[in-house]
């Protein structure tokens, strides 16, 4: 016994040299070419430029803690391997980003390595900011110098464990996965339309949307960073218990059917007339960043996600089809979900499915309802929502959960139904499906804010 562990001691200690030895060009430190060119005086332009873009790119999401000073970081976001907390970018000496020369600032936010060359997890999107252009990331730096007031808060550490915490497996993952530092930003020529390019730039760039709407591989990478593939927003990755849905042209599950103007008027207000709602994580996305956007970025982001073609794979369809809706009205008491959205949705989503413009969304073709992953639909069942109030639309009219009164059964029932009535066609929700996203739930309300699953 004892001699065959002393065996697999020894194996295991080639094999990890092995793997070190291999792999040691990870560990080399990367090269990043200088920007310091674009340095400028700092002027009041440049800073509000750069205030713009950190609100393009939601920095004030992740880098402030609950209840915390703008930027001063401490939010503990949730990965496979523990906690990761965000870290303090206000300008602060000692203990945020005020020793941070321009080219440091540059290669963290892009490159995803800080001023003392570790590499940082990619819960920071530096993924997606490595488009930024050089002017960009110059302004951004002179906002945060000299627009954000320095706060003396020393970053929380600790949340994953050793030996998860050590930081070179972080660094190959960076060196697999993450754009080269010597790849150009961002190629506008591939758009001949200047208004699709800017909202190009925009959505993979600043805005890391694909950071949530892109599927991501088994390695955690997303499947695409830009629309080269057809995996790129092509939804399916999971935020405590909602799904960042498909934003490619399919017309059931995609925005298809969204007009640019829906487009817009979710992104401002977090509400259009007649599409879907939206759940807690882009809420979140909504009332700290896209509000604030202008009206012509919004209508070239608009006008991008409308370039995109439909995402492939087997999805959800619909074909309108009035009759069940009449056959709904007549009751349909053989079948248990329709009695069940009779007596508990009907009041307000209507028995014909159309809900009432502004208010109460349509169940008949609305891409949440059609989803792939019925993820968000179970969470906003059991929890309910209320609309966040935004700058342009301050009333908030909410939805009631129905966690506490329906039964892990009932809602898959309720839910199959509705998937498949009024010409729906989705697959079925099952009552294991709901018990996970309910537990998931609970967790949520316990505490942390989820990344993932
Ligand atoms: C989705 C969440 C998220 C967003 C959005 C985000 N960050 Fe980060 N950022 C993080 C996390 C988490 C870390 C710490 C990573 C680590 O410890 O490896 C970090 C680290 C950093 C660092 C390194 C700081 C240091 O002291 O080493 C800088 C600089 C930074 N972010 C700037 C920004 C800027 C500027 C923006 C907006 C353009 C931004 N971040 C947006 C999550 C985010
Ligand atoms: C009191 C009125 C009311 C009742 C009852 C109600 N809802 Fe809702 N529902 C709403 C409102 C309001 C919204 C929009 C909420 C928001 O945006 O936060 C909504 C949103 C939804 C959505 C999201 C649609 C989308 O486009 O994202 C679905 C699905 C939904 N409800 C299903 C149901 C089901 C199933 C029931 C019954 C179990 C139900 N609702 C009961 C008012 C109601
Ligand atoms: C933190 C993760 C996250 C980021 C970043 C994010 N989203 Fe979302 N988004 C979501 C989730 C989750 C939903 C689904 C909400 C629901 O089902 O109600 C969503 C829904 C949407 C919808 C509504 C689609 C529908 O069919 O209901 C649009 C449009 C959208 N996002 C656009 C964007 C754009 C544009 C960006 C980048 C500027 C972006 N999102 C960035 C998580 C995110």
């Amino acid at each position: 016994m004892k001699s065959a562990a002393r065996l697999l001691l020894t194996l295991l200690a080639i094999a990890l040299i092995a793997f070190f030895g291999a792999l040691g060009f990870a560990l080399l430190p990367t090269h990043t070419r200088s920007i310091a060119a674009h340095a400028s005086a700092a002027g009041e332009s440049s800073i509000e430029h750069g205030r713009y873009l950190a609100v393009a790119a939601d920095c004030i999401a992740c880098h402030t803690a609950p209840g915390g000073r703008p930027f001063a970081g401490g939010l503990a976001i949730d990965s496979p391997v523990g906690a990761i907390y965000s870290t303090n970018i206000t300008p602060d000496r000692a203990s945020g980003i005020g020793q941070f020369t321009l080219d440091d600032f540059d290669r963290a936010v892009r490159h995803g390595i800080d001023d003392e060359g570790v590499t940082l997890y990619p819960a920071m999107p530096y993924p997606s900011y490595a488009r930024m252009s050089d002017e960009d990331i110059a302004a951004l730096y002179d906002y945060f110098m000299h627009g954000v007031a320095p706060v003396a808060r020393r970053a929380h550490t600790g949340g994953i464990p050793w030996p998860l915490s050590i930081r070179w497996p972080v660094a190959i993952w960076r060196k697999l996965f993450a754009p080269s530092p010597n790849a150009p930003p961002f190629n506008a020529s591939r758009y001949a339309d200047p208004e699709v390019a800017r909202g190009a730039y925009l959505v993979q760039g600043p805005g890391h949307c694909g950071s949530c709407h892109t599927p991501r591989t088994l390695a955690l990478r997303e499947k695409a960073l830009d629309d080269s593939s057809n995996a790129y927003l092509a939804g399916g990755q999971k935020i405590g218990g909602w799904i960042a849905v498909n934003l490619r042209g399919n017309a059931a599950d995609g925005l298809g059917s969204w007009s640019k103007d829906d487009i817009v008027e979710t992104l401002r207000t977090a509400r259009n007339s007649g599409q879907a709602v939206i759940g807690a994580p882009m809420n979140d996305v909504i009332v700290h960043s896209t509000q604030y956007l202008n009206d012509t970025d919004l209508r070239a982001i608009a006008a991008y996600l409308k370039t995109l073609t439909p995402a492939p794979g087997d999805r959800a369809r619909f074909a309108a089809n009035p009759a069940t809706a009449a056959a709904l009205a007549a009751g349909h008491e053989a079948d248990r979900g329709a009695e069940l959205y009779v007596d508990n949705c009907a009041a307000c989503h209507r028995t014909d499915g159309q809900g009432s413009p502004k208010a109460f969304p349509k169940m008949a073709g609305n891409s949440s309802v059609l989803a792939e992953d019925p993820g968000s639909l179970i969470s906003l069942v059991l929890a309910g929502s209320s609309l966040p109030g935004t700058q342009d639309a301050p009333s908030a009219l909410g939805m009631p959960g129905f966690g506490w009164r329906l039964s892990n059964d009932e809602v898959a029932q309720l839910l199959t139904f509705i998937r498949t009535g009024w010409g729906n066609q989705a697959a079925s929700v099952s009552a294991a499906e709901v018990a996970r996203i309910r537990a998931s739930l609970d967790a949520r309300a316990a505490g942390k804010l989820s990344s993932n699953d």
